[in-house]
């Protein structure tokens, strides 16, 4: 369920017209609906209703603060993955005591950060992240509080590179050798061992895989109990999918009643860490054509709508084949053709969408990029030197720009020309 409807042939957000933004903010822009993403949390949220848990959104899935507030205000924590992200999360207003962060390569300062703020817990992914925590948390007279991340070898079934679950990845500890890193640790001054965390991968279709991962965490949270570690906490970690095109993912609450079912009697607070699953269907992309042409040779005739968004806004359908719905935003019944939707980048990559069947478009029109809103601005970047786009955020029938379309000047902020090599000068 969201709140981009379809009146009189306009494109709506909540109450407003995505074409009014259009014409007050330029394109493009990621829109997102206030009323969707809180709808989202709390459908995420609510399946756990009754069990002691803490839904940390992934930070990662989209970052802005005002957004990140919002799930603050709806009594939400975050996962996250960077100092930048802890940074991003305590500017929004997230209770540091909400907060677990993730990651295979924490930095010595990502961790003196994380620990001077006094987050929840720290996801430790091997046994060299666990000595340097124990350092930097005895330099600074503090116990870190850990949970290791264990890689169970479940295959997730999605994208291989958005599987993170299988013995082949670079993600956790491999379930086996756990036990021994988990009885080092509680026997180290510095480090308070509190949990057990995993995270097997993202845009997950099927509910088995989760159950084959929770079927070991149990396994290992019971051993772990006999051998005098008793844990506080349980991570399942985020990677519920959502629907693109015609994939039909779990039930949020199927989803929670299996969680609760695998892991009753263990009498711990569960975290869970979704991204996708609150933000994906939340926002769209809005952008313009510029030019409609049409490339022939031999018996190839290829149509292509170039439109002013690019792979460095929305990196995703580039960098796995993902597949956007594309929308006009005003409906003009004109005939439909199968084109290439794609942007101004200079690479053949570049694109937005492929052999799609659409109503012919022209110069200017709108189109929107649905379920753009995870992993979208996120992931986006300056590549070909095109700043930023803008993010709005729609509130009912106000809305507000929650990040301003970047400058010239904020593409060159930090570069310097070193003295002595001016234009011509041999060093
Ligand atoms: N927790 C951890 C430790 C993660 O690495 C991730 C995502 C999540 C939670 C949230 O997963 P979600 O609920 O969003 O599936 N850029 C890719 C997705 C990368 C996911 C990375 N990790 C994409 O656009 O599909």
């Amino acid at each position: 369920m969201n709140y981009f409807v379809r009146r009189n042939g306009e494109l709506y957000c909540e109450e407003v017209a995505v074409g009014e933004i259009a014409a007050a903010v330029g394109t493009p822009f990621y829109l997102y609906s206030k009323k969707t993403l809180l709808q989202h949390f709390h459908a995420f949220d609510s399946g756990f209703a009754g069990s002691a848990h803490l839904t940390c959104f992934a930070v990662k899935a989209c970052s802005n603060i005002a957004i990140l507030h919002l799930f603050a205000s709806a009594g939400g924590g975050a996962d996250i993955v960077s100092g930048g992200e802890l940074f991003r999360a305590l500017k929004a207003g997230i209770d540091p005591g909400r907060i677990i962060y993730s990651g295979v390569g924490k930095t010595e300062d990502e961790l003196r950060y994380a620990l001077a703020a006094g987050i929840l817990l720290f996801n430790v992914e091997s046994g060299q992240e666990l000595d340097r925590l124990q350092r930097v948390a005895v330099t600074l007279g503090q116990e870190a509080p850990v949970s290791f991340r264990v890689n169970p070898d479940v295959d997730p079934l999605t994208h291989a590179y958005i599987s993170t679950g299988l013995a082949k990845n670079k993600f956790g500890i491999p379930i086996r050798e756990a036990l021994p890193l988990y009885q080092r640790a509680a026997a180290m001054n510095g480090i308070a061992v509190k949990g057990i965390s995993c995270h097997i991968g993202s845009q997950l279709t099927l509910i088995s895989p989760f159950v084959e991962s929770m079927t070991k965490i149990r396994t290992l949270v019971r051993s772990l109990a006999e051998n005098g570690i008793p844990v506080q906490y349980i991570d399942l970690g985020g990677g519920v999918g959502i629907t693109y095109d015609d994939e039909t993912p779990p039930h949020l609450h199927d989803y929670a009643e299996a969680v609760r079912k695998e892991l009753a009697g263990l009498d711990c607070t569960l975290i869970l860490e979704p991204g996708r699953v609150i933000v994906g269907n939340a926002g769209i992309l809005v952008t313009k054509v510029q030019y409609t042409k049409t490339n022939r040779g031999g018996e190839v005739e290829k149509k292509f709508v170039i439109v002013d968004a690019a792979m460095n806004d929305l990196a995703r359908p580039s960098l796995y084949g993902a597949y956007h719905t594309i929308q006009p935003v005003r409906e003009t019944g004109a005939a439909r053709e199968t084109v290439d939707i794609v942007g101004p980048i200079c690479e053949t990559g570049d694109f937005i969408a492929k052999d799609r069947t659409l109503a012919a478009v022209v110069q200017d029109d709108l189109l929107a990029v649905m379920s753009a809103g995870a992993y979208g601005f996120s992931m986006s970047s300056n590549y070909n030197s095109r700043p930023r786009v803008a993010e709005v955020l729609v509130d009912g029938d106000r809305y507000a720009v929650i990040r301003r379309r970047e400058t010239f000047d904020q593409l060159i902020q930090g570069e310097v020309i070193p003295e002595g090599q001016e234009a011509g000068h041999d060093q």
